[in-house]
């Protein structure tokens, strides 16, 4: 498949997919949304991919976020059904019956942490960091993070992350039960194999129920709660302001 703003790797069965959008720390944009669609739609159909790691360009960003420059054009009125669709995209991930692991090689804020917490499980390197900075935008997580940061490292901890838009390092998000492994940049795909190589060994159809049964803990109704929460903040004031500052490159004056 040709794809303008993700990589696809397929070697001994182990899907590698590279979202590539390096100048721009990979933010997602719709275009890289639409070719993770496809190529998780791939990565269910072909027999030759067995699981799919997920990682990111270059050695300073997994992913920084949703692309803040597509929130100003996008019409306030469509807030909602931006984050149903990117709910949509990352329920492929997660529900995805192949072992998906987030290799996070760097930052990983806002839709790269809730991409990053739509696979299956995270190893990281230790220059990794993790956050929800959505407020600063005058937003609210809206590609699940607020359900799934929950979900991983407690009500307390998910609230204070997501009040503040507070960074955390790699260890402490190994601390929190975010990511199972810090690993040194070199070693981190490598690791990550490693430990899908195991799982490979495994009867596919076990580990397939193993992601169905985990998965169904989830209630489809908080994500559906946050897209409509999404959706109203999308409309504010604060949200036009927060993402125009960034834009500028100034600190957002809120109401
Ligand atoms: N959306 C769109 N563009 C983004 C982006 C995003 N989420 N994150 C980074 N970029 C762009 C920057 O605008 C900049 O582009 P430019 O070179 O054309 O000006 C480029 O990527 C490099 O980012 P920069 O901010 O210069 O790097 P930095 O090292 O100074 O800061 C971050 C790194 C991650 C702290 C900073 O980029 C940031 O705060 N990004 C936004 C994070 C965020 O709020 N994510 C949630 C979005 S919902």
């Amino acid at each position: 498949m040709n794809f303008t703003t993700i990589k696809t790797d397929l070697e001994e069965n182990i899907l590698t997919l590279t979202i590539n959008r390096p100048d721009k720390l990979n933010a997602l944009n719709q275009t890289v949304l639409d070719e993770v669609d496809a190529a998780m739609d791939q990565a269910y159909s072909d027999k030759n991919i067995k699981a799919v790691i997920i990682t990111g360009a270059g050695e300073k960003a997994f992913v920084a976020g949703a692309d803040i420059s597509e929130f100003v054009s996008v019409p306030d009125s469509e807030g909602a059904m931006l984050s149903k669709k990117g709910q949509d995209i990352f329920f492929k991930i997660e529900n995805c019956p192949k072992p998906v692991i987030a290799a996070v090689n760097g930052f990983a804020l806002g839709g790269g942490c809730e991409l990053a917490m739509s696979c299956h499980f995270r190893l990281a390197s230790p220059n990794a960091k993790f956050g929800q900075p959505e407020v600063n935008l005058g937003l609210i997580p809206g590609y699940g993070g607020t359900q799934r940061l929950t979900m991983l490292v407690g009500k307390g901890k998910a609230m204070e992350l997501m009040m503040t838009g507070n960074m955390i390092t790699a260890d402490e998000a190994k601390s929190l039960g975010l990511v199972n492994y810090v690993e040194s940049a070199e070693n981190l795909i490598s690791k990550t194999r490693e430990i899908l190589k195991t799982i490979l060994s495994k009867s596919p159809i076990a580990i397939a129920k193993v992601i169905e049964a985990v998965n169904f803990y989830f209630k489809k109704e908080g994500f559906q709660e946050e897209a409509k929460l999404f959706g109203e903040v999308f409309m504010s004031e604060d949200k036009k302001e927060g993402t125009t500052a960034f834009l500028e490159k100034r600190k957002p004056i809120f109401k």
